[in-house]
């Protein structure tokens, strides 16, 4: 029998996965054979948005913590697939912040090319994954939502890449439970024009809670109050906009903050990040983390030392994404197809603590930036994935960051140098605060030219 891979999840890591076993096959290798588990009825992970996220009708939490009028938070020349650039697939250039339905369109594209849809089982929540020590193969449970059954499949390697942000990190506040109001997890928030009108209350300082808040801003809340544990976010936002120390009490509508001040609200949105949660891993090969760069445990960030049949994508803390999950999916596949050897144990994990020291030391996001750019190069250097300048991915992060310092409103309406075409993005028709409408269509129209 051949040797049997299953993938579990078929959101952007599992797509890369698929399309690095396909890329191996169109070079004529002789490839392993592969099955993809997908829970819900469609590809695309959390940028497979629709009415039913949340949960869907076969009572699956469906799944991603994707909302209405997502725009990228990051530029896209940063997340560019090196193989199958905005470019070959637009065929012209779009500007550099795309909405959901664009990011999906494009993800979407380079898998309908490769044409491998035929590899995924939809439907099929994956619930329990164990290791035999005797035979050496995975068993997987599976329920088939479609014939309504549960089987077992046995496998010689299991890549686990269902996500981990969705799973919420749900802190308590003394008074949450008699709030006279809605309190929810960014994972719950769906659509901005909820609040239009509302004073609202958001826990947490990263990229949920800037991101949440300018929505809801931009749809027309009629406040926003931004609570921290740690530090500010800083930025020069708009008038009703302001930022609190840590809430220590609710009382009916009002909240009380650490400093004494008090502001009464209509609901609270925790954003409060995620927890790594993967219930169907048996013990010994479940992954515990936090959300960091360099994960523990994981060789190369991918391979599970204990286990080495067991890998891991994308479950590191992400500046960069898609291309570095297919930086790591096609390690991954010549680890499998034995174009790769891995070291003794003791060397994989004192490789894993080295990169952990190096995250550590850095101290600023441009460092954490450049870390996860070395970590991507060092794969890379490892197979055929196509080279890329990721320190011109490195440096649209650079700018971003300053972009946003200079204006969190407007940072979106800037444009950056594609490392893989060359080619500068150019401005978006419309600001993006007076972008309301984010259809595809809307964002590939073309039309007068924007500046901040
Ligand atoms: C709100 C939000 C906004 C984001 N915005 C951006 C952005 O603008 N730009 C960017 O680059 N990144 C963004 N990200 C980061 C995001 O993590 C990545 O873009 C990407 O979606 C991660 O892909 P993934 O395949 O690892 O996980 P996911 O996209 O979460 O996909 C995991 C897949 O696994 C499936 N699955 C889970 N459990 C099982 C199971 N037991 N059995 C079978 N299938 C299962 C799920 O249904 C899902 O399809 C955002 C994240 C969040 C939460
Ligand atoms: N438009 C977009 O593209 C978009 C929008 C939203 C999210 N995202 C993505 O989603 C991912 C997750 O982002 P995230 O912001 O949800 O999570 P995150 O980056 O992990 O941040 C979690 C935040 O919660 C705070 N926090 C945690 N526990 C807390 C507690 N008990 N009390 C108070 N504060 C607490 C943390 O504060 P401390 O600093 O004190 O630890 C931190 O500010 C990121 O990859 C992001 O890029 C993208």
């Amino acid at each position: 029998m051949s040797t049997r891979v299953a993938i579990i999840g078929a959101g952007p890591s599992g797509l890369a996965q698929l399309r690095a076993f396909q890329s191996a096959k169109q070079k004529g290798a002789e490839i392993p054979e592969i099955v993809c588990f997908e829970k819900q009825s469609d590809w695309g992970g959390l940028w497979n948005y629709s009415w039913r996220t949340g949960m869907d009708e076969n009572g699956e939490s469906a799944h991603g913590s994707m909302y209405r009028y997502l725009w990228s938070n990051g530029p896209k020349e940063g997340l560019e697939f090196a193989d199958y650039s905005f470019e070959d697939h637009f065929d012209h250039p779009i500007a550099s912040y795309p909405p959901r339905a664009v990011l999906y369109d494009y993800i979407i594209g380079r898998v309908e090319k490769a044409n491998i849809r035929n590899l995924i089982r939809f439907n099929s929540p994956v619930r329990r994954v164990t290791y035999d020590e005797a035979s050496e193969k995975f068993s997987i449970i599976v329920e088939d939502h479609e014939k309504g059954t549960e089987y077992t499949e046995e496998f010689d390697y299991v890549i686990v890449s269902s996500g981990h942000f969705s799973t919420p990190n749900a802190p308590h506040y003394p008074g949450f439970d008699t709030f006279n109001g809605r309190i929810l997890h960014a994972h719950d928030f769906r659509d901005a024009l909820e609040f239009k009108g509302k004073d609202l209350l958001l826990i947490g300082t990263s990229y949920s809670a800037e991101d949440i808040g300018s929505q809801c801003w931009k749809y027309g809340c009629k406040s926003i109050t931004v609570s921290h544990r740690t530090a500010p976010m800083g930025y020069d936002w708009p008038d009703n906009w302001k930022e609190v120390p840590l809430l220590t009490k609710v009382e009916k509508n009002t909240c009380t903050f650490n400093d004494g001040t008090q502001k009464k609200v209509d609901a609270i949105i925790l954003c409060t990040g995620y927890l790594h949660y993967f219930p169907f891993m048996e013990e010994k090969l479940k992954l515990r983390t936090n959300n960091r760069l360099y994960p523990v445990n994981l060789y190369n960030g991918v391979v599970w030392v204990d286990n080495p049949k067991c890998m891991y994508l994308g479950m590191q803390d992400q500046w960069f994404t898609f291309n570095m999950f297919d930086a790591q999916a096609w390690y991954v596949r010549d680890v499998i197809m034995g174009r790769l050897d891995l070291p003794s144990k003791a060397k994989m994990f004192a490789d894993i603590d080295q990169w952990r020291a190096d995250e550590d030391a850095q101290s600023d996001d441009y460092g954490a930036i450049k870390f996860q750019g070395n970590y991507i190069d060092h794969l890379i250097r490892l197979t055929d994935y196509p080279t890329f300048d990721i320190q011109g991915s490195c440096e649209a992060f650079y700018q971003w960051k300053k972009h946003k310092k200079k204006g969190i409103m407007t940072f979106r309406n800037h444009g950056y140098t594609s490392v893989m075409t060359g080619t500068v993005a150019p401005p978006h028709h419309t600001s993006w605060v007076e972008a309301l409408d984010d259809s595809l269509e809307s964002y590939l129209q073309t039309g007068p030219d924007v500046q901040d």
